[in-house]
C-alpha cells in the first residue's frame, strides 16, 4: 500500500532515500533548508553525481509522487512517517560526531506533530541518540508519546546508492523494546516490496541498531587497514600484496572484497565514523574495546605519507620543481565526492612540497577546484600528464584502468607511473617501457 512519507535532509542519503521510496510507489516529500538543492531536485536533478539517481528522481518527480519543500509544517501536515537523513559530521577538533542537524530536525518537527507518527532515524549516530531523541519528542510534540522514534540505519555505498537502497543486503530496525508501538508494522509496510524479495529484516532494540552501523563501518575500515598493513610488510619483504589478497581471499571466512591495498580509505563516512565510534565508546567507559581503531586510522593515514615518499623517490629525492600528474581526485570511482579524499589530500601535500601538480578526474574536478583552488586542473588525461615527471593514479576509474600506456607516451616527460590503487596491469605498463610501481607490490 502506498504510504505518505517525509524525508528530512536531501544530501546523499536523504535524496536517494526519498527518490527510492517514491520508486517503491509511496508519496514522498523531501525536506531541506537549502533552497538551491531543493530547486535542483524538483527539476529531477541530483545535486551530486550518482549513477542512475537522476533517472529515478526524474521519473518520480514527473509522476507527482516525489515533491520537495523547505516547510516542516507542510511535511507534518502531509505525512505520519518521517525519515531523518541529515549529516552527522565530525566535530571540529574532536573525534565525536556532531549530531546538531539530527537534533534540529526533531526540535523543529516534533512541535508540529499533532497526530500519532513514527520518526525513523537513518543517519549514523552515536549509540543512545535514538532514546534521547525519543524522550525529547515525547516532551515537545503535541501528540506526546504517540510520536515514536525508531532507528533504521542506512548502509548505502556511493556509486551504488540506488541499488543499495532498493535491493539492500538487509534492513535493520531498532525499536523501543519496552514500548514497541507501531514502528515495526509501519516499516514492514514501507519496505513491503523489498521484504517480499527475501531481504532479511533484522528487528532489534534501538541501541543495537545504532551500533550495527558503527560496527559495520568499523569492520570495513579495519579490513582495508589490515591489507594496507600487509602491504607495508610486503614492501619490506619484497612480496606482493595483491597476490597475497587474492590468495587469502579464496578463504570464504576472509573473502576478497575490501582487501584492495593502496592509498587507503576516505569519504564522508568511514574516517569520521570510526572516530565517532571511538569517542562514543570512551564516553560509555568502553574505550579499551576500540583502541585498535586508532591503529586502523593511523595505518590508513600512513598510506598517504607513503605515496608522498614514493613520489619523491620517483623524481630523484626532491619534489621541488617537479611536475606531477594526478589521475583521480574523488575518494572512489563513480563518485564526485571529495570529502576526505586520499587522492586530493595527496595532491595538495605534493604541491605544498614544491611540485607543480595537475589533476584530472572524470567527475570530481568542479568539487576539487572549490576545495583546492590552488591546484591546476586539466579537462582530460593528456592535459594532466603534459610534461609530467611522474604520473600517479589515485582513484581507480575505469578510464584509468583500461588506459593504454601509449596514449600518454607523447605528452609525459618521463614514463613513470605510480599506481596508488593497484588497479593497473604492471606487465602492460612495464612492457610499454614505463617504470611502474604499485603499493605493496614488487
Ligand atoms: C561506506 C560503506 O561501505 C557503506 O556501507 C556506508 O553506508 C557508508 O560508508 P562509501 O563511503 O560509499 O561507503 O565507500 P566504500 O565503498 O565503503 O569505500 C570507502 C573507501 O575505502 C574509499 O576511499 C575506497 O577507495 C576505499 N577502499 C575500499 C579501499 O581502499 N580498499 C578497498 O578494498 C575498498
Amino acid at each position: 500500500m502506498a504510504c505518505r512519507i517525509a524525508v528530512f535532509g536531501t544530501g546523499y542519503l536523504g535524496a536517494t532515500h526519498a527518490a527510492c521510496m517514491a520508486e517503491l510507489g509511496h508519496e514522498v516529500l523531501g525536506v531541506d533548508i537549502d533552497q538551491a538543492k531543493l530547486d535542483k531536485l524538483a527539476a529531477g536533478e541530483a545535486p551530486f553525481y550518482e549513477p542512475g539517481l537522476d533517472d529515478v528522481l526524474k521519473a518520480n518527480v514527473d509522476s507527482g509522487r516525489l515533491r520537495f519543500t523547505s516547510s516542516y509544517k507542510e511535511a507534518a501536515d502531509f505525512a505520519d512517517i518521517h525519515f531523518i537523513g541529515v549529516a552527522t559530521p565530525q566535530k571540529r577538533g574532536e573525534f565525536a560526531a556532531d549530531v546538531t542537524y539530527v537534533d534540529s530536525v526533531v526540535r523543529t518537527l516534533a512541535p508540529l506533530l499533532t497526530r500519532p507518527a513514527v520518526i525513523f532515524g537513518k543517519s549514523t549516530v552515536p549509540v543512545g541518540t535514538a532514546a534521547r531523541l525519543s524522550a525529547l519528542a515525547h516532551d515537545i510534540a503535541p501528540a506526546g508519546e504517540a510520536v515514536e522514534v525508531a532507528w533504521n540505519p542506512e548502509f548505502l555505498r556511493e556509486g551504488f546508492a540506488v541499488k543499495d537502497t532498493l535491493h539492500p543486503d538487509r534492513i535493520v530496525l531498532g525499536v523501543d523494546t519496552n514500548r514497541p508501538g507501531r514502528a515495526e508494522e509501519v516499516a514492514r509496510e514501507v519496505y513491503g516490496d523489498i521484504i517480499a524479495e527475501g531481504v532479511p529484516f533484522v528487528l532489534t532494540d534501538r541501541e543495537t541498531a545504532e551500533l550495527v552501523k558503527s560496527a559495520a563501518n568499523a569492520f570495513l575500515a579495519t579490513k582495508i587497514s589490515f591489507i594496507n598493513a600487509m602491504a607495508e610488510v610486503c614492501e619490506a619483504a619484497g612480496a606482493d600484496v595483491t597476490q597475497l589478497a587474492d590468495a587469502i581471499g579464496y578463504d570464504n571466512r576472509i573473502g576478497r572484497r575490501f582487501l584492495n591495498a593502496g592509498i587507503g580509505f576516505g569519504g564522508g563516512c568511514l574516517p569520521k565514523d570510526i572516530r565517532a565510534f571511538m569517542a562514543r565508546a570512551g564516553e560509555l567507559g568502553a574505550n579499551h574495546a576500540l583502541t585498535f581503531l586508532r591503529e586502523v586510522d593511523s595505518i590508513n593515514m600512513r598510506r598517504r605519507a607513503r605515496m608522498m615518499e614514493m613520489t619523491r623517490d620517483a623524481v630523484g629525492g626532491s619534489l621541488i620543481g617537479a611536475t606531477v600528474a594526478i589521475l583521480g581526485a574523488a575518494f572512489k570511482p563513480d563518485s564526485d565526492d571529495i570529502r576526505d579524499s586520499p587522492a586530493l589530500n595527496i595532491a595538495g601535500q605534493i604541491q605544498l612540497q614544491g611540485a607543480s601538480v595537475t589533476v584530472y578526474d572524470p567527475k570530481a574536478i568542479e568539487n576539487s577546484r572549490r576545495l583546492f583552488p590552488t591546484l591546476d586542473y586539466a579537462s582530460d588525461m593528456r592535459g594532466a600528464c603534459k610534461g609530467a615527471d611522474v604520473t600517479l593514479v589515485l582513484t581507480e576509474w575505469d578510464e584509468f584502468r583500461s588506459l593504454d600506456p601509449g596514449y600518454l607516451d607523447a605528452v609525459v616527460r618521463h614514463r613513470r607511473i605510480i599506481d596508488g590503487r593497484n588497479c593497473l596491469d604492471p606487465a602492460k605498463w612495464r612492457g610499454s617501457g614505463w617504470s611502474y610501481r604499485g603499493m605493496g607490490r614488487r
